[in-house]
């Protein structure tokens, strides 16, 4: 008899089947109630144990962790909190979980103690719901693409490309770490390397995007990239994965409308398709602000949020006027933004972010046309704008409780601007040759921007550290397994 999976068995239409369930066990209570999850869904399925007529042996192996196949009837049960349950007629332990060693015991265990059992604690709800939505968000990504026509890239992971120019690169090299070969001036010579020149781990698909959207048109890329800048926060890892559509004939506007269509896309289809999850997901945040000052809990409950985000447009603003608003506002009595940010020019720092976002405008904001000198070399100049106050068509989305969750641009798709560019930022311009060449041979106007993934997953679950959104977290100074 094949085992059915506990969702199927909790959405079943019929009752009085002989019923194979395998899963872990949560808990066991009374001797006779066993909470059954198999990662199929949040829900467990409780399986009722004849404790007369099973042996005491048995009995004590049916512990928290532990591994089991349950045979039995699928009755409705009288219990409160579920349709059905299993009426166990026949028990068998597959995998002994030692009660006194078993980590995740059935109690609330702080995130921290957690994040230390990585491997481990996917076996709790929260986690479990989590990686659920982040798998159903990815699958969304796909789809929302691929309906529209989209390729699927695959850029590579190991390039010699600093594709952001910002230098936070981890190195890739074969050779021996404790015999790597030097030239006359003392250096590493990579040229003796099985690669033949310096390579990284990618900061970016986007340069390799680019030379596929100039042939295939409408592309994006979906994978891992790595970052070795020193950001201990909440929001960054040191490898995290990235969505990165690129179009060609796309300016900033199109680039704008293309994003915040995909993002309400992705949210509705969470919402629609972890319907569970979300509601669990809600239902432990909505306990943890009972314990926070009146204050200090937010505004609105996960689906209200969620929702809300795809009811509203999100409010377009351009980097000017952002700092006007900034510099006008007073977010707190101690604090005026004007000591933070007294000049053009200058960039945001997440706190300005947050309270355009939370604060002013109370919705996802998306700023545009940033001064050109804090931004990448890639992005397109806006034309006629006044010297010393250049600026770049660049849009970064800004997120409640997230701040940056996107960054993009309209390119610049005019070889001598971009060469000139990359001579005064001291780009080289060999390296990069195959970049260039889009520019060369048949360049046409055309945009893209990278969605951070775990961003995304962070803001969907409402979860608020981004090591609890990815199974398995690189962040500086830690990397287990
Ligand atoms: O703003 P970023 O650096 O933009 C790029 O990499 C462009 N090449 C994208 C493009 O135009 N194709 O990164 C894009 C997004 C950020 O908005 C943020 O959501 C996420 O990637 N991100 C990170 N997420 C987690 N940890 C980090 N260290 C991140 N750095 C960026
Ligand atoms: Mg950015």
């Amino acid at each position: 008899m094949k085992h059915t999976k506990v969702k199927d068995l909790l959405n079943s239409t019929t009752t009085l089947q002989e019923v194979n369930a395998k899963g872990w066990v949560r808990t066991f209570r009374n001797n006779q109630f066993i909470a059954l999850n198999d990662g199929s869904t949040i829900n467990n399925i409780q399986c009722v144990v004849d404790f007369e007529n099973t042996p005491e042996e048995t009995l004590k192996r049916i512990t928290t962790g532990a591994s089991v196949s349950v045979f039995g009837t699928l009755v409705e049960s009288k219990g409160a909190g579920q349709k059905y349950e299993i009426q166990v007629t026949k028990l068998e332990i597959l995998g002994d979980s030692d009660a006194e060693k078993f980590p995740m015991q059935p109690k609330k265990h702080s995130l921290e103690f957690l994040r230390e059992n990585a491997h481990l604690r996917v076996r709790t709800n929260a986690f479990g719901a989590i990686m659920r939505v982040r798998s159903v968000l990815s699958y969304a990504v796909h789809s929302y693409f691929q309906q529209k026509g989209f390729v699927y890239v695959n850029t590579p992971i190991i390039t010699g490309a600093d594709a952001e120019g910002a230098g936070e690169m981890f190195q890739v090299t074969s050779l021996p770490l404790d015999n790597l070969p030097k030239n006359e001036e003392g250096n590493i010579d990579f040229k003796k390397d099985f690669f033949g020149k310096h390579t990284n781990l990618t900061v970016s698909g986007q340069l390799e995007g680019e030379t596929f959207a100039m042939a295939l048109g409408q592309i994006y890329t979906f994978g891992p990239t790595f970052r070795a800048e020193n950001s201990n926060t909440s929001r960054h890892l040191a490898e995290f994965w990235m969505i990165e559509p690129e179009v060609a004939f796309n300016d900033l506007d199109d680039n704008m409308d293309l994003a915040e269509d995909f993002i309400q896309y992705v949210i509705k289809y969470a919402l629609d398709n972890c319907k569970d999850d979300l509601a669990f997901l809600e239902g432990r945040l909505l306990e943890e602000e009972k314990s926070k000052p009146q204050a200090e809990r937010s505004e609105m409950a996960l689906l209200e949020k969620l929702n809300f985000v795809l009811e509203n447009n999100f409010k377009r603003v351009s980097y000017t006027e952002a700092i006007d608003i900034l510099r006008d506002s007073t977010p707190n009595k101690k604090k005026k933004f004007q000591y933070l940010i007294n000049e053009w020019g200058a960039d945001l720092q997440s706190e300005h972010e947050r309270f355009l976002v939370e604060k002013h405008f109370k919705c996802p904001v998306i700023l545009y046309d940033y001064p050109a000198n804090i931004k990448a070399f890639y992005m397109r100049l806006n034309d006629n704008t006044e010297p010393g106050r250049e600026t770049v068509r660049a849009m970064d989305i800004l997120f409640p409780g997230i701040g940056e969750i996107v960054g993009g641009s309209e390119r610049e798709e005019r070889y001598d601007v971009l060469v000139e560019k990359m001579e005064k930022l001291g780009i080289d311009k060999e390296e990069l040759y195959w970049y260039l060449d889009t520019r060369r041979f048949g360049s046409a106007t055309h945009a893209g921007f990278g969605l951070g993934f775990e961003r995304l997953v962070l803001f969907v679950t409402g979860m608020t550290n981004i090591r609890d959104v990815i199974p398995f977290p690189r962040t500086p100074g830690s990397a287990e397994f």
